[in-house]
Protein backbone atom coordinates (compact mmCIF):
# COMPACT_ATOMS: atom_id res chain seq x y z
CA UNK A 1 0.00 0.00 0.00
CA UNK A 2 1.44 2.84 -0.99
CA UNK A 3 2.62 5.66 2.19
CA UNK A 4 1.24 9.46 1.60
CA UNK A 5 3.62 11.53 3.76
CA UNK A 6 1.64 14.37 4.90
CA UNK A 7 2.87 17.93 6.08
CA UNK A 8 1.96 16.70 9.69
CA UNK A 9 4.54 13.60 9.84
CA UNK A 10 6.34 13.49 13.05
CA UNK A 11 7.30 11.26 16.04
CA UNK A 12 4.10 11.90 17.85
CA UNK A 13 2.00 10.89 14.57
CA UNK A 14 -1.19 8.61 14.20
CA UNK A 15 -1.48 5.96 11.01
CA UNK A 16 -5.23 6.48 9.17
CA UNK A 17 -5.88 5.17 5.75
CA UNK A 18 -7.64 7.36 3.55
CA UNK A 19 -8.33 7.14 0.48
CA UNK A 20 -6.64 3.78 -0.24
CA UNK A 21 -3.60 5.37 1.25
CA UNK A 22 -1.51 5.06 4.70
CA UNK A 23 -1.17 8.60 6.16
CA UNK A 24 0.33 9.91 9.01
CA UNK A 25 -1.44 12.40 10.78
CA UNK A 26 -1.18 14.29 14.36
CA UNK A 27 -4.25 13.84 16.67
CA UNK A 28 -6.86 16.33 15.61
CA UNK A 29 -10.58 16.38 14.40
CA UNK A 30 -10.35 14.18 10.89
CA UNK A 31 -12.08 17.90 9.38
CA UNK A 32 -8.34 19.69 10.14
CA UNK A 33 -6.19 16.77 9.16
CA UNK A 34 -8.54 17.13 5.90
CA UNK A 35 -8.22 20.89 5.64
CA UNK A 36 -4.13 20.15 6.25
CA UNK A 37 -3.66 17.77 3.38
CA UNK A 38 -5.72 20.10 1.13
CA UNK A 39 -8.99 18.12 0.57
CA UNK A 40 -11.35 20.36 1.80
CA UNK A 41 -13.32 21.41 -1.94
CA UNK A 42 -15.52 24.25 -0.73
CA UNK A 43 -14.39 25.55 3.06
CA UNK A 44 -17.55 27.58 2.83
CA UNK A 45 -19.58 24.78 2.45
CA UNK A 46 -18.61 23.87 5.97
CA UNK A 47 -19.87 24.73 9.31
CA UNK A 48 -16.94 23.58 11.08
CA UNK A 49 -19.01 23.80 14.19
CA UNK A 50 -21.11 20.04 14.02
CA UNK A 51 -24.07 21.71 12.48
CA UNK A 52 -24.27 21.62 8.58
CA UNK A 53 -22.75 17.63 8.31
CA UNK A 54 -21.46 18.43 5.12
CA UNK A 55 -18.53 17.13 6.52
CA UNK A 56 -20.08 13.38 7.11
CA UNK A 57 -17.35 10.76 6.64
CA UNK A 58 -17.82 6.82 6.65
CA UNK A 59 -14.84 5.14 8.49
CA UNK A 60 -14.08 2.00 10.47
CA UNK A 61 -11.54 0.83 13.30
CA UNK A 62 -9.39 -1.81 11.02
CA UNK A 63 -10.35 -4.03 8.19
CA UNK A 64 -12.62 -6.29 10.55
CA UNK A 65 -14.06 -2.91 11.82
CA UNK A 66 -18.08 -2.18 11.26
CA UNK A 67 -18.36 0.45 8.86
CA UNK A 68 -19.84 4.06 11.42
CA UNK A 69 -20.77 7.26 9.14
CA UNK A 70 -20.05 10.84 11.49
CA UNK A 71 -18.80 14.40 10.85
CA UNK A 72 -15.53 14.84 10.39
CA UNK A 73 -15.30 17.58 12.62
CA UNK A 74 -16.64 15.65 15.40
CA UNK A 75 -14.56 12.83 15.07
CA UNK A 76 -10.98 12.62 16.22
CA UNK A 77 -8.40 10.84 14.29
CA UNK A 78 -7.93 7.36 15.84
CA UNK A 79 -4.76 4.81 14.95
CA UNK A 80 -5.36 2.09 12.65
CA UNK A 81 -8.34 4.42 11.43
CA UNK A 82 -9.64 3.47 7.95
CA UNK A 83 -11.36 6.28 5.80
CA UNK A 84 -13.90 3.96 3.43
CA UNK A 85 -16.07 7.18 2.01
CA UNK A 86 -15.39 11.04 1.67
CA UNK A 87 -18.07 12.67 -0.11
CA UNK A 88 -16.24 13.78 -3.66
CA UNK A 89 -18.60 17.44 -3.76
CA UNK A 90 -17.20 18.30 -0.39
CA UNK A 91 -13.82 16.48 -0.85
CA UNK A 92 -10.78 16.56 -3.06
CA UNK A 93 -9.03 13.14 -4.05
CA UNK A 94 -5.25 12.59 -2.84
S1 LIG B 1 -18.48 21.01 9.19
FE1 LIG B 1 -20.61 21.23 9.53
S2 LIG B 1 -21.14 19.48 10.66
FE2 LIG B 1 -19.00 19.27 10.37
Amino acid sequence: MEQIPSPQSGPSTLQITLQGKLCHVQEDNLIWIFQEMGLIRFSNKFCWNGECKNCTVTFKMGPEGKEITERACRTPAQEGMIITDMPGQFYKEL
